[in-house]
């Protein structure tokens, strides 16, 4: 497990790991409010999909257990609108409605008319979303290894690993399981222009794994499959439609583009809490625009002319025939997605329910 904590339950309160100041300065805080776990979503002090997913699930809690509700209904419409606000927050990552859903199911579920007894079911599913996070990520590292030689190059873009999760990763998952069953690994890190996840939290990631990386500008990928070998692009995603259309950190189509065009794989690794059969394709997909400081201005120093605009999509959409497979916790799913993947979010169902912690 990484020696540091994406998120954590403590004292009735989340504890963060405020991703906006690594690598150089490790701090963590503490929320007890459901607002200001919003808050830490919207401003990127918790990032990545399945993180931001869990993150809301603990935001629940905080509002159960806040709530000045008196009755069981009156608890009830608070969690709901606390659900609102926490989905507002980011709209891409489809994880962090599915985690919320699945808190409200769990509460209208309860036959209980007690608050204290609610809060604690919401806390518990809490838990249980948290707990299957990591046991998914490792399972998603274990179903990729037939698909990679002995000696494996990787290019791995934007950070999906322990940071991005609630431990392990998924896509940089792959690469630490590669890592720990004995494959030669190095990897090409994407610096993952405008917000550097690449740069500063994968390098640091792998920096303390041991793993072998250099990073990369996103504009070298394709000079680097033309004139070093690459074995495989992993990438992870924030939405896959019904189609296998996966919405990645903007980039990522670029970089699938250039693998097809190169021969070289491309597997995106995919906790089925992110796959959207409620969407036929890509197109359907709400993509986040960020604000356009993001891009004119490093560091809060302004690197563009006074007076430049720019345009700051978040996210993109990688078309389903650019992709060779996507890898969840119950196998690998390959084309046509339309078919696999309804399969495996089946399967998953039942995987799921053999871990389910009992209600307290
Ligand atoms: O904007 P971010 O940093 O939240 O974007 C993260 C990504 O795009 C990741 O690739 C994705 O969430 C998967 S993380 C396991």
């Amino acid at each position: 497990m990484a020696p540091y904590r994406t998120l954590e339950w403590r004292d009735n309160t989340l504890v963060l790991l405020d991703q906006r100041l690594l690598p150089h300065t490790v701090h963590y805080v503490t929320l007890s409010r459901v607002e200001e776990v919003a808050e830490a979503i919207r401003n990127m002090t918790v990032r990545g999909a399945p993180a931001i997913g869990a993150t809301a699930a603990y935001g629940m809690a905080l509002a159960a257990l806040h709530s000045p509700s008196k009755t069981p209904e009156e608890l009830r419409t608070h969690l709901e609108k606390a659900a609102t606000l926490l989905k507002a927050s980011r709209p891409t990552a489809v994880n962090l409605a599915w985690a919320v859903d699945r808190i409200l199911s769990r509460v209208n579920a309860l036959s209980t008319s007690n608050p204290a007894q609610i809060f604690e079911a919401v806390l518990n599913e809490a838990h249980t979303i948290a707990d299957e996070d990591i046991r998914t990520n490792r399972q998603i590292g274990l179903n990729a290894l037939p698909l990679l030689p002995p000696k494996v190059t990787f290019i791995h873009h934007c950070n999906t690993g322990a940071l991005a999760t609630v431990d392990y990763g998924t896509a940089l998952g792959i690469i630490r399981t590669a890592h720990e069953h004995g494959h030669e690994v190095f990897v090409y890190v994407d610096e993952t222009r405008p917000r550097l996840q690449g740069a500063r939290l994968t390098a640091w990631e792998l920096q303390q794994l041991g793993i072998p990386f250099q990073i990369i500008v996103d504009g070298a990928s394709g000079f680097v499959m033309r004139t070093r070998k690459v074995d495989a692009v992993v990438v992870g995603c924030d939405r896959v439609a019904a189609n296998g259309d996966t919405a990645n950190k903007i980039g990522t189509y670029n970089l699938a583009l250039a693998a097809r065009a190169h021969g070289v794989p491309l597997y995106v690794a995919a906790p089925t809490s992110t796959i959207d059969l409620s969407l036929p394709n890509g197109d359907a997909i709400p993509i986040e625009e960020r604000s356009e400081e993001e891009i004119i201005a490093v560091d809060g120093h302004q690197i563009a002319p006074l007076g430049a605009t720019a345009y700051n999509p978040a996210f993109d959409v990688t078309p389903a025939q650019y992709i060779t497979a996507i890898i969840t916790e119950v196998g690998i799913a390959y084309p046509p997605y339309e078919q696999s993947l309804r399969q495996q979010v089946e399967q998953a169902k039942t995987w799921r329910e053999q871990f389910r912690r009992p209600d307290p």
